[in-house]
């Protein structure tokens, strides 16, 4: 559930100290897929720091029908779940491989499920594949997370051959370099979800 706040209501936008709420969404769905290994690592790294409070969800573990249904009918449970989830986050985390230059229907049919829970948050992304790293997929990803209104941020963790890059045991070849990474990403995540608060807390007290 979400909790409601009054537009005005200053307690959160001025403690900076608060930790944001980030939910990551791995993107793949396929049999034997890689995209938990960088977000297991990625996680893992996200748990270190005091500044954010983080949630995974595996659209693997979801039913989410390709039929959008129409207003006039309840959705489904796990989209409801998934809609509060996206609804009550302060910053959005997308991983996502590249399938034939694009991005996997299986993330496309997670964001056309909801509207205005995506609305005033900041999203970054994870991409993974070979030369290009999944670079297609995020561009093509910051053109649709336009018409949501969300903040596409600079800092991309992208991985190309992605299999030179993590061991068999998840951990990166050059675990420095990717930390190193990885902390400027969420730097710019967290000041971009902090930034857009009052935004995000105006469009809750709406609903
Ligand atoms: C349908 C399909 C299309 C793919 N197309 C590309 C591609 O265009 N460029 C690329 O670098 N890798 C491509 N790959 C390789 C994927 O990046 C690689 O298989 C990756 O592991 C897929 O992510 P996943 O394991 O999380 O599903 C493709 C893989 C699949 C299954």
């Amino acid at each position: 559930m979400t909790t409601k706040i009054e537009p005005g209501d200053t307690r959160v936008m001025t403690d900076t100290a608060k930790r944001m709420r980030v939910l990551m969404v791995i993107g793949s769905v396929r049999t034997g897929r890689f995209g938990h290994v960088p977000a297991s690592w990625l996680a893992e790294r996200a748990r270190l720091r005091d500044d954010i409070e983080l949630a995974i969800t595996d659209l693997a573990d979801l039913d989410l029908p390709a039929d959008l249904g129409d207003k006039g009918r309840a959705a489904p449970s796990d989209v409801t779940a998934l809609g509060d989830q996206i609804e009550a986050a302060d910053a959005i985390v997308i991983v996502t491989p590249v399938y034939n230059r694009g991005y996997p229907a299986s993330l496309k049919n997670a964001i056309d499920w909801f509207n205005s829970e995506w609305s005033a948050t900041p999203v970054g992304f994870v991409s993974y594949g070979g030369r290009t790293g999944g670079i297609e997929a995020v561009e093509q990803l910051r053109t649709v997370f336009v018409e949501l209104g969300t903040m596409t941020i600079r800092n991309v963790l992208s991985f190309p051959d992605f299999w030179e890059v993590f061991d068999e045991s998840g951990v990166p070849a050059d675990p420095a370099r990717v930390s190193r990474a990885a902390g400027n990403f969420y730097d710019e995540l967290i000041w971009w979800a902090r930034a857009l608060r009052p935004a995000r807390l105006a469009r809750q007290a709406r609903r």
